[in-house]
C-alpha cells in the first residue's frame, strides 16, 4: 500500500462488479475511505465485504433523483465528508438503432446521463465545503468512435463526456476537478448484449484482434490505476478531460 489516497473519502457508484468493483478496491488498497453504491443488492455487500477495510455498501439507483439524495445522505453521515465521487454505474442495450424503442433509448439516458448529473449535482456542495475534490465519470470509447448497434449507448455516453467538460469548467474555481475515462473493450459481462449483436464471443475477439492495437480486451484491474491517479493529488492541475484506455483504438 503507498497510500497515494490516504484518507480521502470516496464514493464509487456502480461498484458491485466489473470497473467500478477493481476501482473501489484501488482506492481502498490506496487508503481511501470508499462507499460504493450500486442497484445490485447482494453483489454490492459482498463486494463492500470482499474489499474490507470498513468499505461500506449501500443501494441507489442512480436514474432516480430520491434515491441518489438518500445516498448521499447516508454515505456523508459514514465518511463525515467528501474528496472524491466515482460516477460509473452504466446500462448497456445493443441493436439496430431503427429498432429502438423509446422506452429503451429513455432507459439507457436515465442511467447513463441523468444518473451521472444527479451524483455530480449531490457531491458538489460536500466537495465545496472540504475545499475541493475530484469528480470521476466513466464515459466509453463510444462516445469517441460510436459503433453498430450501440447508437443510444453511444449518445449517453456522448452526453457524459460533454457533461464533464462543461462541469469541469464551472467548477474549477471551486478547485473541484472533473474527469472523464473512456474505456475500450473491457472484460466485464457487461459487454454481452454488444457480443450478441455481434454475433458471439468468437465474432467479438476477431473484432477486438482486429480493432485493437494491443490486440486484447483489457481487465478491470488494468484500467483501475488511472482513475486512482485522477482521484489523487497527483493530477491536481487535470482537470476536464477524457482519458481513452483502450488499447490504442482512439489516437
Ligand atoms: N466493459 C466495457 O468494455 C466498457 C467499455 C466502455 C465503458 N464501460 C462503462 O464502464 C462502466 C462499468 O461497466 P462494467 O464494464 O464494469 O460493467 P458492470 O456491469 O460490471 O458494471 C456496471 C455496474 O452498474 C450497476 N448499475 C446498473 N444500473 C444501475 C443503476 N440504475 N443504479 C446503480 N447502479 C447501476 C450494475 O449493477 C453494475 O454493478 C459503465 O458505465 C460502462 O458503460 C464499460
Amino acid at each position: 500500500m503507498t497510500e497515494r489516497l490516504k484518507d480521502k473519502r470516496i464514493i464509487v457508484i456502480g461498484a458491485a462488479t466489473g470497473i467500478g468493483r477493481a476501482v473501489a478496491a484501488a482506492a481502498s488498497s490506496e487508503g481511501a475511505r470508499v462507499v460504493i453504491a450500486d442497484l445490485a443488492e447482494k453483489q454490492g455487500q459482498a463486494t463492500a465485504g470482499e474489499i474490507g477495510h470498513g468499505c461500506a455498501f449501500i443501494r441507489c439507483d442512480v436514474s432516480d433523483e430520491q434515491s441518489v439524495a438518500s445516498l448521499f445522505a447516508a454515505a456523508l453521515d459514514h465518511l463525515g465528508g467528501l474528496d472524491g465521487v466515482v460516477s460509473n454505474a452504466g446500462l448497456q442495450k445493443a441493436g439496430p438503432m431503427v429498432d429502438m424503442s423509446v422506452t429503451d433509448w429513455d432507459g439507457l439516458m436515465a442511467v447513463n446521463a441523468r444518473g451521472v448529473f444527479l451524483a455530480t449535482r449531490a457531491a458538489v456542495p460536500h466537495l465545496k465545503a472540504a475545499g475541493g475534490g475530484s469528480i470521476v465519470n466513466t464515459a466509453s470509447l463510444a462516445a469517441k468512435r460510436g459503433g453498430p448497434g450501440v447508437t443510444a449507448y453511444a449518445a449517453s455516453k456522448g452526453a457524459v463526456m460533454a457533461f464533464t467538460t462543461a462541469c469541469a469548467l464551472e467548477l474549477a474555481s471551486d478547485n473541484i476537478r472533473v474527469n472523464s475515462v473512456c474505456p475500450g473493450f473491457i472484460d466485464t459481462p457487461f459487454n454481452n448484449p454488444a457480443i450478441e449483436f455481434l454475433g458471439g464471443r468468437e465474432a467479438q475477439a476477431k473484432l477486438v484482434k482486429s480493432w485493437v492495437p494491443l490486440g486484447r480486451q483489457a481487465t478491470p484491474e488494468e484500467i483501475a490505476p488511472l482513475y486512482t491517479f485522477l482521484l489523487s493529488d497527483e493530477s491536481s492541475y487535470v482537470t476536464a478531460q477524457a482519458y481513452s484506455v483502450d488499447g490504442g483504438v482512439y489516437n
